[in-house]
């Protein structure tokens, strides 16, 4: 009998961390309202000191949109603007991605998007490996309480996060690849594509891609 309430207040225990990782910040019950007191994910991420990029931010940016989604977006780091903002992809590629996403059929706020290290580095250079690792966390526990059933990566980076290939860009976009059984779907960064402005082909190729995430999600 002991060992049976034992197990039952583990199980609570870890309802309880799991619905404050969700950033519910109370269950109500028919008798009793609890207060989970282990801070949202949201609040681990914006007051975290783990790597040197902490000291250079002005604000964390965890990701924002609808933890219920079936389709989450994966950038690489926080740029200027979103460093200002504490929001993702909210610059100039921001602004294609939102397109890129309408275009798709979602409302912005319909799907989830984040990035790999969720503070700026510094000039916007690459993030480190090390930076990757202490932030890798942050992510997984993001994908665990969303469970996506597509993510869209967006760059080198964030596709080398989920598939271990030594194949360039080109030949890894356009196909599924699973991971924890979600399916991943690299594409081009937007960032890339303002780069290669004049170049319409890259452009083309990243609405293939998402023409085949539209496909599998029943979009349209
Ligand atoms: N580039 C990214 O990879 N992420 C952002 O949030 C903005 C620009």
């Amino acid at each position: 009998m002991e060992k049976r309430v034992d197990k039952l207040i583990e199980n609570l225990e870890e309802r309880v961390k799991f619905f404050s990782q969700l950033g519910v910040d109370f269950i109500e019950s028919s008798s009793a309202r609890v207060e989970p007191s282990v801070p949202s994910l949201e609040e681990q991420v914006r007051s975290c000191q783990k790597c040197p990029l902490a000291k250079g931010r002005k604000n964390a940016v965890p990701g924002e949109g609808n933890i219920h989604t079936e389709l989450m977006f994966v950038g690489e780091a926080p740029g200027r603007d979103e460093n200002i903002q504490g929001r993702p992809f909210v610059g100039r590629a921001g602004q294609l991605l939102t397109k890129i996403i309408t275009a798709m059929g979602y409302k912005r706020e319909e799907v989830y998007i984040t990035n790999i290290v969720k503070c700026r580095p510094p000039e916007n250079r690459t993030p480190h490996a090390d930076e990757i690792e202490q932030c890798r966390g942050y992510l997984l526990d993001q994908i665990k309480m969303i469970q996506p059933r597509v993510i869209v990566t967006l760059g080198r980076v964030a596709v080398d996060f989920f598939i271990r290939s030594r194949e360039g860009m080109t030949a890894l976009r356009g196909n599924f690849h699973e991971y924890e059984g979600i399916q991943v779907m690299p594409t081009f960064h937007p960032a890339y594509l303002i780069r290669n402005e004049s170049n319409k082909i890259f452009k083309k190729m990243v609405w293939e891609d998402m023409k085949k995430v539209m496909a599998f999600l029943g979009k349209k």
